[in-house]
C-alpha cells in the first residue's frame, strides 16, 4: 500500500484515520524516507479511539521519529490524536462549492493511508447523522472514514485504502459512490480474491481491496485515463499479482449515477461483461419484475406447518433450501415447515404459475453466486403456492412466464457468464432484487431456445455453458447477415 504512493515533494504531510498499532502509517513514513532524495520533512497525524491504544502507538511514533532522523536525515514530526476520526472531520464532506475545505490548511494532506474498521453503524449514531450526504440505509462505518479522509487530501494528493470490497456497488453505498468518485479517480484497485486469506489472522471473512487514487482538482473525470486491476488469493501471492491495465471508463461508469466500481480482472472477464453490456434487455423491458418472497416464518408461526394436506387444507412453502440449480425439490421432509395453511394465508400465497425462483444468499465459497430454478406451475397441483423471504422470484406482471422462458431464465442466472459478470460487480455473497433488475439481458428470442433446448438434457446444470456458447456462436452470423440484407 505504501509503494502506491505517488505524490512528489519535499515535504508531505500524512494522515492514518485509524492507525492501530501504526503499521501502516510507518510503512508511509518508511516509503517516503527511503525515496532518492528522501522527502525532508515529514508531518505524521494519527488517529485512533482506542485509549489502550494511546502509549504503544505513541512509542511506535517516537521511535520512527528517531529512525528518520539517525537513518536518513528526515525530519518527522508525528502528531499522535485519541479522538473519534469522524466525528473530528465529517464537516469536511459538507463545503459546498469548494472540494477541500478551506477554513484551514491544517486540514490538507498530501496523503491519506488507510485500514479503517468495519462495522454497521445506526442510521443515528452521531457519526452517521454527520456525515449524513453519503448514508443511506444501514452505514458501514468504513465508508465514512473513507469519504471524510478523502476530503481531506489535497488535489492530486494520494488516497490510499484498504478496505472490504462492498462498497464498489449496490445500493447502500450509492451514496458514498457518488460523493466518493466526485473527490477521487481511482488509478488502481487491488482485489483479494479469497475471503480467508488476506486477514487470516483476523479471521474476517471480507472480500477486500485495496484502493489507490488520486484527489481530483474538477469533476467530472477523464474516463480514458488509465486504470489498474490488480488481484491474488491472498497475501501470500501478492508478488504474483496478476496485473490489468484498462481505462477508467471500463470500470466505472461516470454517467450512471450508480457508479458501480467494475473490475474484471482478467480479458475474458472483460470480454464477458462487454457482451452482457451488450444484450438489450432488462426485466422490466421483458415485461418481467423480480420480488421477494412474501413468507416470514417467524411472523407466520400460526400459518406454517411441518406437514399438511396438499391441496385440501395447505399447499407447499418453498424454502431456499429447496431450490438447486436448475432443480426445485419439494418437499425435503426435513426440521421447517414445508406447508402453509390456505386459510388465513391468503395475502402470502401466490397464484401457482410459473417463476423463476433464484436463492438470495450463496453459501460463502460456493461456485456460483447464482442460484436459479424453474418453478413450472405444472409440476405441483395446487392452486397456490408460498414462497418464503430468503427466496426472490421472477414473474411475468401481465400473464405468466412460458415453460421456455421459466427455463431458459433459469439456465442464464446460473451460467457462467451471468456469475462472472455479476463477480465483477460485487464482492459479496448477497444477490439482491435491485441487482438482478439492472442487470441486463438478451433477446428474448434467445431465452426462449436456450429454454427449449436446456429443457431437453438430462442434467441441465452440466451443460448449460457450452449450450448458450452454441446458441450465441450462431447468434453472430445471424445478425451480420441481417445486417447485410
Ligand atoms: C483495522 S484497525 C487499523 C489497524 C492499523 N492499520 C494497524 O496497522 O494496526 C482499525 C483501527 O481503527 C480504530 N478506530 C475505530 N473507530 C475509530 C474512530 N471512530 N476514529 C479513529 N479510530 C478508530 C480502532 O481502534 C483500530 O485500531
Amino acid at each position: 500500500m505504501a509503494a502506491q504512493i505517488r505524490v512528489p515533494g519535499d515535504h508531505l504531510r500524512v494522515l492514518d484515520p485509524a492507525a492501530g498499532t501504526g503499521i501502516l502509517c510507518c510503512a508511509a513514513v518508511e516509503e517516503l524516507a527511503d525515496r532518492d532524495p528522501p522527502t525532508s520533512r515529514i508531518q505524521l497525524v494519527a488517529y485512533d479511539v482506542d485509549a489502550e491504544l494511546a502509549e504503544p502507538l505513541q512509542a511506535v511514533l517516537d521511535y520512527l521519529r528517531e529512525w528518520c532522523k539517525e537513518k536518513h536525515g528526515v525530519r518527522l514530526a508525528t502528531r499522535l490524536k485519541l479522538t473519534d476520526f469522524v466525528m473530528d472531520h465529517a464537516g469536511a464532506l459538507h463545503h459546498e462549492d469548494s472540494l477541500i475545505p478551506s477554513e484551514s490548511d491544517d486540514l490538507e494532506f498530501d496523503i491519506v493511508i488507510s485500514n479503517p474498521p468495519y462495522f454497521k453503524i445506526s442510521k443515528s449514531d452521531p457519526r452517521a447523522v454527520l456525515a449524513s450526504n453519503v448514508v443511506y440505509g444501514q452505514p458501514n462505518i468504513y465508508a465514512l472514514f473513507m469519504a471524510v479522509s478523502a476530503a481531506l487530501v489535497r488535489p492530486d494528493g494520494d488516497f490510499i485504502s484498504i478496505t472490504p470490497r462492498s462498497f464498489t456497488s449496490g445500493l447502500y453505498f450509492r451514496r458514498f459512490r457518488q460523493v466518493f468518485f466526485d473527490m477521487v479517480r481511482p488509478t488502481l484497485v487491488h482485489a483479494f480474491g479469497s475471503r480467508r486469506e488476506a486477514f487470516k489472522r483476523d479471521e474476517v471473512l471480507q472480500e477486500n481491496v485495496i484502493l489507490h487514487g488520486t484527489r481530483l482538482n474538477s469533476v467530472p473525470q477523464d474516463p480514458q485515463a488509465p486504470f489498474v486491476i490488480s488481484s491474488s488469493q491472498g497475501v501470500s501471492d501478492l508478488d504474483e499479482s496478476y496485473r490489468r491495465t484498462t481505462s477508467l471508463r471500463a470500470a466505472l461508469n461516470l454517467d450512471d449515477s450508480d457508479r458501480v466500481l467494475r473490475l474484471p480482472a482478467s480479458d475474458e472477464q472483460a470480454r464477458i461483461l462487454d457482451l452482457v453490456d451488450s444484450w438489450p434487455n432488462t426485466l422490466a423491458s421483458l415485461g418481467l419484475a423480480i420480488s421477494t418472497g412474501p413468507v416470514v416464518p417467524f411472523r407466520a408461526k400460526d400459518l406454517v406447518d411441518r406437514e399438511g394436506h396438499v391441496p385440501e387444507s395447505h399447499v407447499p412453502l418453498l424454502w431456499m433450501n429447496h431450490v438447486r440449480p436448475m432443480q426445485v425439490t419439494w418437499p425435503l421432509q426435513r426440521h421447517k415447515p414445508e406447508y402453509i395453511k390456505r386459510q388465513g394465508a391468503e395475502k402470502l400465497l401466490l397464484p401457482n404459475r410459473n417463476y423463476v425462483l433464484l436463492r438470495r444468499f450463496t453459501a460463502k465459497e460456493e461456485v456460483r453466486r447464482l442460484s436459479a430454478a424453474p418453478y413450472v406451475s405444472r409440476s405441483m397441483p395446487v392452486p397456490q403456492v408460498g414462497l418464503e423471504n430468503h427466496l426472490n422470484y421472477i414473474y411475468r406482471q401481465a400473464g405468466a412466464l412460458s415453460d421456455e422462458e421459466a427455463w431458459g431464465l433459469a439456465a442464464l442466472y446460473n451460467s457462467r457468464l451471468l456469475d462472472t459478470y455479476f463477480r465483477c460487480l460485487n464482492g459479496h455473497t448477497q444477490v439482491n432484487a435491485t441487482e438482478l433488475r439492472a442487470m441486463p439481458l438478451p433477446e428474448s428470442d434467445f431465452i426462449v431456445e436456450l429454454g427449449e433446448r436446456v429443457q431437453e438434457l438430462a442434467s441441465p446444470i452440466d451443460h448449460l455453458d457450452p449450450l448458450i456458447a452454441d446458441i450465441l456462436s450462431a447468434e453472430v452470423p445471424r445478425e451480420f447477415v441481417v445486417a447485410q440484407t
